[in-house]
């Protein structure tokens, strides 16, 4: 099986970019939550950004495998979020970043009644400082991963269809979510060098870099965005040559689905990169 390595991702309308600080830049895991879910064709894994126009300045990385079995001796093989092709620019209120698991089913190739899975992920979030306090150039370069874990079950009676969007306010409380606490930014001297190409860097709170309280009930989808997440995985995972997952026909011509375009409303599918 071939492997293969996407990005998918969706932001928000262009608007301006707040400055002044302190600001929490935080990443929630939307979807999935700690519930259960029936077994499903397209499982959608999808993380919201908030205050994404900082959110370059970390520099930012998704690692993440999916478990089955807590026993940790199965992962899925998922496509790649790639946040160095986001585009963070003036975006607004949360970007939504997905990934997907196809054919996600109990163990036993679905004989068993109910199996557990762990999402487990890690951002990786850089920082950085000056050598002196009157500096605004950045000196040196800090950061590294910080890890979560989303447990939720799949059982062949009595779970839930995947929702991205939920309107459970208590179910809310409950997502998985990394905080950072950012005093400031620094100009990186040689982005073209530094940086993965980013401009300004981040500088943690001394204090509380991860503040323990996130707002993760602010990152929540609506059904609009949680539509055009569900139909990009699908026509993502139709692209492949093989669909693992029943598709529509592909055209006479042999053209593939197409992966981008316009979706409703103030959303666009804005990017998707994929290596094969
Ligand atoms: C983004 O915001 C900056 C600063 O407010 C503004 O100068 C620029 O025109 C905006 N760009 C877009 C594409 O809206
Ligand atoms: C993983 O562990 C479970 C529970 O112990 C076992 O049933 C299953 O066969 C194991 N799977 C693999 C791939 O080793
Ligand atoms: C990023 O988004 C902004 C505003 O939506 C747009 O003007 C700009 O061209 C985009 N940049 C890239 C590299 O796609
Ligand atoms: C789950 O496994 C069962 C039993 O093999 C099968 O009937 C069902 O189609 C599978 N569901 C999915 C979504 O793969
Ligand atoms: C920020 O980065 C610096 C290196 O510039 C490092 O020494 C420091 O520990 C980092 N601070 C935090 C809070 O991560
Ligand atoms: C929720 O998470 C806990 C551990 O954090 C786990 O024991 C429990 O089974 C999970 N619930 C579901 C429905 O997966
Ligand atoms: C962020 O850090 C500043 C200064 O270190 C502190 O005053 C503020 O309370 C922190 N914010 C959060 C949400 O922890
Ligand atoms: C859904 O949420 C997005 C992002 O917050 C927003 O731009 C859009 O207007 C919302 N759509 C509806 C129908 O509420
Ligand atoms: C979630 O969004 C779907 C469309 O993707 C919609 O059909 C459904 O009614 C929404 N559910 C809730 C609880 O908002």
């Amino acid at each position: 099986m071939s492997f293969r390595r996407a990005a998918l991702m969706l932001a928000g309308a262009a608007t301006v970019i707040a400055t002044t600080f302190p600001q929490t830049v935080e990443v929630d895991v939307v979807f999935p939550r700690n519930e259960t879910y029936a077994p499903s064709a397209v499982f959608p894994i999808v993380f919201a950004i908030q205050n994404p126009a900082l959110a370059p300045s970390l520099d930012p990385g998704f690692q993440f495998e999916l478990w089955q079995n807590i026993a940790h001796n199965n992962s899925l093989d998922l496509p790649n979020i790639d946040l160095g092709s986001t585009n963070f620019t003036n975006a607004t209120g949360s970007v939504y970043v997905y990934t997907y698991a196809l054919n996600i089913n109990t163990t036993s190739n679905g004989a068993d009644a109910s199996t557990q899975y762990n999402l487990a992920w890690s951002f990786s979030a850089g920082n950085c400082s000056a050598s002196s306090t009157d500096s605004t150039e950045a000196s040196s370069f800090g950061g590294g991963f910080v890890f979560n874990n989303v447990i939720f079950t799949i059982a062949k009676e009595g779970g839930v269809a995947p929702s991205i969007n939920t309107t459970d306010s208590s179910s809310c409380k409950d997502l998985s979510y990394l905080a950072f606490n950012l005093t400031g930014t620094l100009t990186v001297p040689d982005p073209a060098k530094q940086w993965d190409g980013h401009s300004s860097c981040a500088v943690f709170s001394d204090s509380t870099p991860n503040p323990a309280s996130g707002n993760p009930c602010a990152a929540t989808a609506n059904a609009s965005v949680a539509a055009s997440i569900l139909a990009g995985a699908k026509s993502s995972a139709c692209a492949a040559a093989t669909p693992a997952i029943s598709c529509p026909a592909k055209s006479a011509a042999g053209t593939i689905v197409p992966m981008t375009g316009r979706m409703a409303g103030a959303w666009a599918l804005l990017a998707l990169a994929m290596a094969l």
